[in-house]
């Protein structure tokens, strides 16, 4: 079997004595794959060197040494910019999230033709390199939007292949989707439409499968879309929190909130999660409930990402302005109202998902969202879960959590106040519902959807 993703499981750094070291990286798909393959002995997971120490890694060889069997892409630089930076990430995850400000993005000039053929040529890499190490037959599991391309080139070039394209984000209705050249949305469709193509949710199968009709027409031969939804890994997560580096992190934590509730959420920081928001729902609540100041603390574990983007530079700064002014407005000498923390640090953010009375998700749409599965899975005190409907996994864990509505301000401050005083039993209740909707399907289950979509 041969995974295919843009990020792969391991990224590399050089130590002060000059070696590189390679760490295994915390994102949903990761933790979830990484045991798995690991225990495969012939997996094989291809994805891009991103950094200039994977790029060192990849030339000194350093890549064969880990429990996985890893091949990283060292693509050429100015090409990867394009297909990273400009199409993946500036043009379709706003186009699958629904974030663009449409007043003035999307613009679709000739530095986007430039970045568009850079996108299809390195697709084409990664296409080249399963074809160089796949086997008759073999099954082949794309990941996500950076790829899109990648299952239609195959299919094109090896058809014994048996090829499965998993989108692990929303996908764009079709009003969205037709903002896209006509001739590019017909290659990104085309190429899912060509085998099977899964999603998390029926919400995001059901508008690729509308998409993929208004954009390649309604004769087109368009392979049903299926749905398989990834669950956590409960062992991986209890070994994280049981590691000395969560234990210093929960202390650390503990010493910072005292016994005050604590609001906790950890996302990358993205447009579509929708920080802003929530700091200003947050500010709504302490003006609200005077009562609340002093007792609570929003813990806002969230880091830097996709730095190479404007937008995500400026939603960084804004994220910062608004923390002070919050923190301005109500803060007194001994509690500080938002505590942020903008490590990129797993072990951390466990700790904070042990530690919560609630668990902020308020994203625009999010194509599942993990962290409210993770969070449930290792929280200690029946915190609740203040879950957007745009989530992918509200769908499984809506009867257990408090809907926020993504743009209320109002709602969202009134959900959190629902939560913060909500009586224990009720808590306990929705606490064990929650852990169960949320271990109903293991990453060995989506795993198994997948190889079985693949055929025989
Ligand atoms: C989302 C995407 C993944 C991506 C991750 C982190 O979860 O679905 O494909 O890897 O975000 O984004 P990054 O750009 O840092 O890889």
């Amino acid at each position: 079997m041969i995974v295919v993703s843009h990020r792969g499981p391991y990224s590399f750094s050089r130590g002060d004595d000059g070696n590189l070291t390679a760490h295994r990286g915390a994102g949903g798909l990761v933790s979830a794959l990484g045991p798995l393959l690991s225990a495969e002995v012939d997996a094989t997971w291809i994805a891009a060197a991103i950094s200039d120490d994977d790029r060192s890694a990849v030339r000194a060889g350093t890549t064969g040494d880990l429990d996985v069997n890893l091949r990283l892409l060292d693509l050429d630089r100015a090409q990867h910019r394009m297909h990273y930076d400009v199409i993946a990430n500036g043009v379709l995850w706003f186009l699958h999230h629904g974030i663009f400000d449409r007043t003035r993005r999307p613009r679709f000039d000739l530095r986007f033709r430039d970045a568009w053929d850079a996108f299809v040529a390195v697709n084409q890499c990664f296409t080249d390199a399963v074809l160089e190490t796949a086997a008759p037959g073999e099954v082949v599991l794309v990941q996500d939007y950076q790829l899109t391309l990648v299952a239609g080139q195959l299919r094109a070039q090896r058809p014994d292949l048996r090829v499965v394209h998993f989108t692990h984000t929303p996908f764009a209705g079709p009003d969205d989707f037709s903002l896209l050249p006509t001739d590019v949305g017909a290659d990104l469709c085309g190429a899912l439409a060509s085998g099977p193509a899964g999603f998390h949710t029926k919400r995001w199968a059901e508008a690729y499968r509308q998409s993929a009709r208004a954009t390649l027409g309604r004769r087109a031969a368009v392979a049903s879309p299926f749905v398989a939804s990834l669950g956590p890994d409960v062992a991986a997560l209890e070994a994280v929190a049981a590691s000395a580096d969560a234990r210093a992190a929960a202390g650390h934590l503990d010493d910072a909130v005292g016994d005050r509730l604590v609001i906790a959420r950890t996302d990358r920081i993205d447009p579509s999660k929708n920080i802003v928001r929530g700091f200003l729902a947050f500010d709504r609540l302490l003006e609200a409930r005077p009562g609340l100041r002093g007792r609570v603390v929003l813990v806002a574990m969230v880091y830097p990402s996709r730095q190479g983007l404007a937008e995500y530079l400026a939603y960084e700064n804004e994220v910062e302005q608004v923390v002070a002014r919050v923190n301005d407005r109500w803060a007194t000498r001994d509690w500080l109202p938002i505590l942020l923390d903008d490590r990129d640090d797993f072990a951390r953010s466990v700790a904070g998902m042990q530690r919560y009375d609630v668990l902020l998700v308020n994203a625009l749409r999010d194509g599942l969202n993990l962290v409210a599965k993770e969070g449930p899975v290792v929280n200690r005190r029946d915190g609740v879960l203040c879950l957007s409907p745009e989530t992918g996994a509200y769908d499984e864990l809506k009867s257990a959590a408090i809907a926020v509505h993504p743009y209320d301000l109002e709602q969202c401050a009134g959900a959190l106040d629902d939560a913060v005083s909500m009586p224990l039993d009720e808590r306990a209740l929705r606490a064990t519902k929650l852990r169960a909707l949320a271990t109903m399907r293991s990453p060995a289950d989506w795993l198994s959807d997948l190889i079985n979509h693949a055929g025989k």
